[in-house]
This record gives C-alpha cells, structure tokens and sequence, in this order.
C-alpha cells in the first residue's frame, strides 16, 4: 500500500514537472503570435508531442454563432461541427467548465471521433470578459487517464493562449 501510495506521488510529480516545463514551452512559442490558427496549430502540436503516447487526440474547437468549428488538432480525423450543449465539448462551452470524463461511455451524448477514445478532458479558453472563444480537447486510450493534476495545468495552459489571442 505505502509502495502504491509512492509510486502515485512519484507519477504526479513526473506530470506536474512535464506540465510546468510545457507551459513555458507553449508562451514560448505563441508570444507575440496572433494569428489564431497558427497558435492553436503551434498549441496542439507541442502538447500533443510532449505528452504521447498519453495523449491520443489533442486539439481545438473553436466557437462559430451556435456551434463549434473542428480547429487545429494532431491525432485521427475528427468531427466538424459539435453543436452548443452536445457531447463533453459541447457541454464544456455550454457550461463554461472544465470536464474531465473518465469513461466515456458513461457522458451521456458523448460524441465518438474515434472508437479507440475511452478517456477525454475539455477546457474552455475564454476572452477577457469570460466568454468560451475555444475549447481544448484531449482524449486517451486509457480509462481514467485525466485527473486534477491534468485539470489544472491544461486550464492554466488553455489560459495562457486564451490570454495571447482573445
Ligand atoms: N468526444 C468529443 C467530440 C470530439 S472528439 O473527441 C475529437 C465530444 O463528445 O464532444
């Protein structure tokens, strides 16, 4: 038990070090950069890199009127348009939160790109005055494979490029 209990600290510490070193890697690459495309694009690219094969799908949804529009993203084709309160992405932006889903056949109205998907986080990126501009989505082959440790560093990941576009 106190082997398990080390072995959990020792991972979440791994993470919290791989996501610190990511956040500065990711202001390093968009500052100055406003192009929304190129920065979502830079965006997924470095998360999807640094955290595989953990990582299965990574990237953007952007807001488009009363849907979201598939953006940037590395991993399998995805879907195009999710509409507001439909699916985890969709709910996301609806209830301007972050979800983390540890089955995702459990999420009522989950949106399956790829049945290979078991796990999914979504954070939403908002302007300044709080509105969802975007939504980062990442999905896992692993059940559970999202916990707070991702929450939090992905939120202030997801801040970062909020702050730098919108
Ligand atoms: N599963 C998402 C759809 C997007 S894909 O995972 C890339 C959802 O339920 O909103």
């Amino acid at each position: 038990m106190i082997i398990f209990v080390k072995k959990t600290r020792i991972k979440t510490m791994e993470k919290e070090n791989k996501y610190r070193e990511l956040l500065e890697l990711v202001k390093s690459y968009i500052e100055g950069e406003k192009c929304e495309m190129s920065v979502l694009a830079n965006a997924a690219a470095l998360l999807h890199e640094a955290m595989a094969p953990r990582y299965f799908w990574t990237g953007f949804y952007v807001v488009n009127g009363e849907e979201l529009l598939l953006g940037p993203f590395q991993g399998p084709a995805a879907c195009y348009r999710i509409r507001l309160g439909r699916g985890v992405c969709g709910t996301a932006w609806k209830e301007n939160r972050t979800l983390v889903v540890p089955d995702v056949e459990e999420f009522p109205g989950h949106i399956a790109c790829s049945s290979l998907s078991r796990s999914e986080i979504v954070v939403p990126l908002c302007d300044r005055q709080g509105i969802v501009k975007a939504v980062l989505d990442i999905d896992s082959r692993e059940l559970a494979a999202f916990d707070d440790t991702d929450a939090q560093w992905l939120e202030q990941i997801a801040a970062a490029i909020a702050e730098t576009l919108y």
